[in-house]
């Protein structure tokens, strides 16, 4: 079929290259110039595993091709996927700024019945503000529909989760709109679910809010566990194992951060209110998130004592592993907070350090994972990389002043690290 996909970020650009691999002919736009320059030169704006080799082969193919053309996008193509950004307001709630403008000049450029399909995350009943806004600014008055299709990517694993999704979420009207996206999402081969338009909004942010729920319900155990003498990890293990829980997202941590759980919760706490509900396990569960950053901190500053003259080596600065983005990562938000104490950093990253050098100023960035630990007096684990589990742990520990790690993952066994000389912190055991 013939796509076409309006904002080429996480969604957006993952979205069109999975397309583009199963044999749909795709238009990606997008109105930054400059990264549709770098799009059609083969590059890509982010770092996500399997994306930049998807992408340059179906380029290469002719099925994807981008443009900053809106109006071009919306004539060659039957369906339209609006991908763009729902930020969050101070007060919590989204601002639908991006998607009312996509709306107008998706209404502005129709000439012919299109389907119009909402990728982005937003608050119930937007379908029906997009359908206003078109019948509004359509000039040529033809017929249209307003399709709800949320997207459950992870980043850093979009890909996979793209090609091979648990289920497809589609909140439609009418069965000719039915009919086209079960077409487009036939190649796929997963459960398709055809539900109500409000349902399929719903039904994107009641999802999020749950698995924050799980992470910060885990970490609400890590804190009974430390209190307790009990160790986290074996009672993830032993809960998760029951398949009505399941142990997926039961990872104790700093806390939860990126572009979506954060902004969603409140969101979807805001979008309660509005209707009415006053959702308290949701503002519980954004407690229990920021507690646990806290407590991560007084943990460092219970061992080392005064902060100020102090060197700390963090490893991760990304919002979590296999993704350079550091929009609301819990790891700069703790380096920030050791420097408030006085802290100096030395900091590394596998993919992150670019992104975060402007939002994390006057820290020393180390190339190699191995150099951190040097001149440090304590070493601290921020983000789940895979890699950090092969840090030179000898090698750390002649750099360091003393022996000390605060894992805020869990990477390392804690008996091990007992038994190499360590003093280890981790959470909950
Ligand atoms: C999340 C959802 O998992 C996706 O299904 C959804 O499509 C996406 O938001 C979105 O709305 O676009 P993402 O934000 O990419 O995906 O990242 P996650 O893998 O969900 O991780 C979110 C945060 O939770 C990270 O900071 C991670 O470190 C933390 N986390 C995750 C834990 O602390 N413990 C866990 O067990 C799992």
């Amino acid at each position: 079929m013939n796509l076409t996909i309006i904002g080429t970020g996480y969604v957006g650009l993952v979205t069109g290259a999975c397309f583009a691999e199963v044999g749909h002919r795709v238009i990606c736009v997008d109105n930054d110039a400059s990264k549709v320059e770098l799009l059609k030169r083969g590059g890509i704006p982010i770092y996500e595993p399997g994306l930049q080799e998807m992408v340059q082969k179906n380029t290469a193919s002719g099925r994807l091709s981008f443009t900053n053309n809106t109006a071009e996008g919306v004539e060659k193509s039957d369906v339209i996927f609006i991908a763009v950004p729902t930020p969050p307001q101070p007060d919590g709630s989204v601002d639908m700024s991006f998607i009312e403008r996509v709306a107008r000049d998706i209404a502005a450029a129709m000439t012919e019945y299109k389907i119009v399909v909402d990728k982005s995350t937003v608050p119930v009943k937007t379908g029906d503000r997009v359908s206003e806004t078109i019948k509004r600014y359509c000039k040529a008055k033809v017929d249209f529909d307003v399709v709800s299709n949320p997207e459950f990517l992870r980043e850093g694993f979009a890909v996979g989760d793209l090609m091979k999704p648990d289920r497809i979420v589609i909140g439609v009207r009418s069965q000719r709109a039915v009919a086209a996206m079960k077409e487009i999402y036939t190649p796929f081969k997963a459960p398709i679910i055809i539900t109500d338009v409000n349902s399929a909004e719903l039904i994107k942010h009641a999802a999020n809010s749950f698995l924050a729920l799980k992470i910060s319900y885990i970490n609400a155990i890590s804190v009974v566990c430390e209190a307790a003498g009990a160790n986290v990890m074996q009672v993830a293990e032993g809960i998760g194992l029951d398949e009505r829980i399941g142990r997926r997202f039961l990872n104790p941590g700093i806390g939860f951060g990126g572009s979506c759980f954060p902004k969603d919760l409140s969101a979807f706490i805001k979008i309660s209110e509005q209707v009415g509900y006053s959702f308290r396990l949701l503002q519980e569960v954004q407690r229990i998130n920021s507690e646990q950053m806290e407590r991560f901190v007084k943990k460092i500053t219970d061992t080392l004592w005064v902060l100020k003259d102090k060197k700390i080596g963090v490893l991760g600065l990304a919002f979590k592993q296999n993704t350079d983005d550091v929009r609301m990562s819990p790891a700069i938000d703790l380096c920030q907070r050791l420097q408030k104490e006085g802290a100096a950093l030395r900091v590394h990253d596998p993919q992150a350090m670019e992104k975060a050098k402007p939002l994390l100023k006057g820290v020393t960035y180390v190339d190699d994972m191995n150099a951190v630990a040097e001149g440090c007096d304590a070493l601290v684990i921020a983000t789940e990389w895979e890699e950090f589990k092969a840090l030179d742990l000898d090698r750390a520990q002649k750099a360091l002043t003393h022996p000390i790690m605060f894992d805020g993952r869990n990477l390392f066994d804690p008996a091990e690290m007992g038994k190499r000389g360590w003093i280890y912190k981790s959470i909950g055991r």
